[in-house]
C-alpha cells in the first residue's frame, strides 16, 4: 500500500526586508519618517511606512506588515486594514514596472479600454497580474486625475498622455527590451521600488528623478477660453480664508447661563464675497523694494497696483498657479495697502448699474460685461463687494468689472476699497454695498 504524501507549498522566498542589512536600513528610514510627526503620533507614519516596505519587498509583504506593526505599536490587523484599503499598496509582488491604464469614463471612451485590452493580450496577463519574468504588472485604473490628457496610462505612476492602443503597445515593448521611455511630463522613469521610496518621502538624488513644471495646454484650455470670452466669477476672491471654528464654550451652569444673544443673519452670498483678513507676507506677495514703510492708502501703495506691473501681464497672469498669478517677485509689491490707513467706510455709496453711464464721475466707465478695459482704465470695481482690484490683485483676471476706474484715487473717491484692505474695512464696505442695494 502506497502512502499519499501531503502536498507541500513551495517555500516563500526570503523577503529583502527580513535580511539584516535591509532591515537595518529600513529601521533607520522608519525613524526618519516617524520624526516628521509630532511626538506620540508615530502611528500617523503608517502610510509612508507602507511605501517604505514596498521599496524593499516590492509589495506589502507579511514581513512588511509585521515591521510596520512593531515599529509603530500597532496590531498587524490594523496595518492590514490600512494596506488593503488603498490601491497603491500592493498585496502581491509587483513587477519592475507597474503599468496602469485608465479605463474610466473619459479615457475609456477615447480608447483607454482598447489600449488596456491590447496590452493584456500582448502580455498574457490580466488585471493585477504580473508577467512570468517579473518585469511588468498590468492593472486597469480608475480615473488617474489627468482626464484633460485622456486617454492616459502611467508606468510606476509617471504619466504617458494621449495614448492609443498602438502607442501603449510600443511603450510596453520598449519596457520589455530594457528601455525606460521618458514620460510625457514629470520625472524620468524609475523602477517600482525606486518610486516607492520616493513615495515614502525620500528624495531621489539621481539626475532627472524629480521634476516639476507648469500646467500644460490641455489643463489650461478652460482658463484660456474663459479669458477670451470674459467669463469669470463675480466677486470671487481666491484668497478668502476658511473661517475658523469658534472654540466651544465650557457648559455653563443654568444659574450662570448668560442671556441668549441673537445670532446675526447668515450671509447668503458665496464664500468668495466674504471679506478676507489681510494676508501675511509670503514669498509671492511680500512687499518688494518699492513698497516702503511710507506707503499709505492713497499714496505709494496706490502705485503698487498700477497697470505697469509686469508680474500680472497677460503673458504670465493667465496661467494661474502654474506661473504664479501674483508673481510679485519681479514687480512692485502689491500688499502695501494693508499697512495703510483705513479708508472711511461711510464714503461708499451704492449707485445702481446703468449701462454706458459714468455713475462715479469722469474717472469711471461702465462697459458691457466682458468687453474689456476701456482705454486708460485699469482698475476694476466690483459693486457686489465694494472692492476694487488693480492688475496686481490675484483676483484681477477673474473679477468682473462692473465699473472701470482710471486710477485708484478715483476708485477710492467713489467709495471702493482695495482688494487687500484690512478685513474690517472690507467687511464694512460689503455691508454698505448690500445695504445700498436694498
Ligand atoms: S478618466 Fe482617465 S484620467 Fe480621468
Amino acid at each position: 500500500m502506497t502512502s499519499v504524501q501531503p502536498e507541500t507549498k513551495p517555500a516563500r522566498p526570503v523577503m529583502p526586508s527580513a535580511t539584516p542589512d535591509v532591515r537595518a536600513d529600513l529601521t533607520a528610514k522608519a525613524q526618519a519618517i516617524i520624526a516628521r510627526y509630532p511626538a506620540g503620533k508615530a502611528r500617523s507614519a503608517l502610510l509612508p511606512m507602507l511605501h517604505l516596505v514596498q521599496s524593499a519587498d516590492g509589495y506589502v509583504s507579511p514581513e512588511g506588515v509585521a515591521f510596520c506593526a512593531e515599529t509603530l505599536g500597532l496590531t498587524k490587523a490594523e496595518v492590514g486594514g490600512v494596506a488593503t484599503f488603498y490601491t497603491m499598496y500592493k498585496r502581491r509582488p509587483v513587477g519592475e514596472y507597474l503599468v496602469s491604464v485608465c479605463t474610466n469614463t473619459m479615457c475609456g471612451v477615447l480608447g483607454g479600454q482598447k489600449a488596456y485590452d491590447t496590452l493584456a493580450e500582448h502580455l498574457g496577463v490580466g488585471h493585477d497580474q504580473t508577467t512570468p519574468d517579473g518585469k511588468i504588472t498590468l492593472e486597469h485604473a480608475e480615473c488617474l486625475a489627468a482626464c484633460d490628457y485622456a486617454p492616459v496610462m502611467t508606468v510606476n505612476y509617471e504619466f504617458y498622455d494621449q495614448i492609443d492602443a498602438d502607442s501603449a503597445l510600443g511603450l510596453v515593448k520598449r519596457l520589455e527590451s530594457g528601455e525606460r521611455p521618458q514620460p510625457t511630463r514629470g520625472a524620468r522613469l524609475c523602477s517600482f521600488k525606486e518610486t516607492s521610496l520616493q513615495l515614502a518621502g525620500f528624495l531621489d538624488e539621481r539626475d532627472g528623478a524629480n521634476a516639476d513644471g507648469p500646467a500644460g495646454e490641455p489643463t489650461l484650455a478652460g482658463n484660456r477660453l474663459a479669458e477670451r470670452t470674459g467669463v469669470s466669477v463675480p466677486g470671487f476672491d481666491p484668497n478668502t480664508p476658511i473661517k475658523p471654528v469658534p472654540p466651544k464654550a465650557a457648559p455653563a451652569s443654568p444659574a450662570a447661563k448668560a442671556p441668549t444673544v441673537p445670532t446675526p443673519a447668515k450671509d447668503s452670498k458665496p464664500a468668495g464675497d466674504d471679506p478676507a483678513p489681510a494676508r501675511a507676507a509670503t514669498p509671492s506677495n511680500a512687499p518688494g523694494p518699492t513698497a516702503g514703510a511710507t506707503s499709505n492708502a492713497g499714496g505709494t501703495a496706490n502705485g503698487a497696483v498700477g497697470p505697469a506691473n509686469p508680474a500680472t501681464s497677460p503673458a504670465t497672469g493667465a496661467t494661474g498657479s502654474a506661473t504664479g498669478a501674483t508673481g510679485s517677485a519681479s514687480g512692485p509689491a502689491e500688499t502695501s495697502q494693508t499697512s495703510g490707513e483705513k479708508p472711511a467706510a461711510e464714503a461708499f455709496t451704492y449707485r445702481a448699474p446703468v449701462e454706458g453711464s459714468e455713475p462715479y464721475g469722469a474717472g469711471s466707465k461702465r462697459v458691457a460685461s466682458g468687453a474689456g478695459a476701456p482705454e486708460g482704465f485699469t482698475i476694476k470695481g466690483n459693486e457686489d463687494s465694494g472692492l476694487y482690484h488693480g492688475p496686481a490683485s490675484p483676483s484681477y483676471k477673474r473679477t468682473v468689472a462692473e465699473v472701470w476706474f482710471d486710477s485708484i484715487e478715483t476708485a477710492e473717491a467713489a467709495g471702493f476699497v482695495a482688494w487687500n484692505a484690512p478685513a474690517d474695512v472690507r467687511a464694512a464696505r460689503k455691508r454698505a454695498a448690500k445695504e445700498g442695494k436694498k
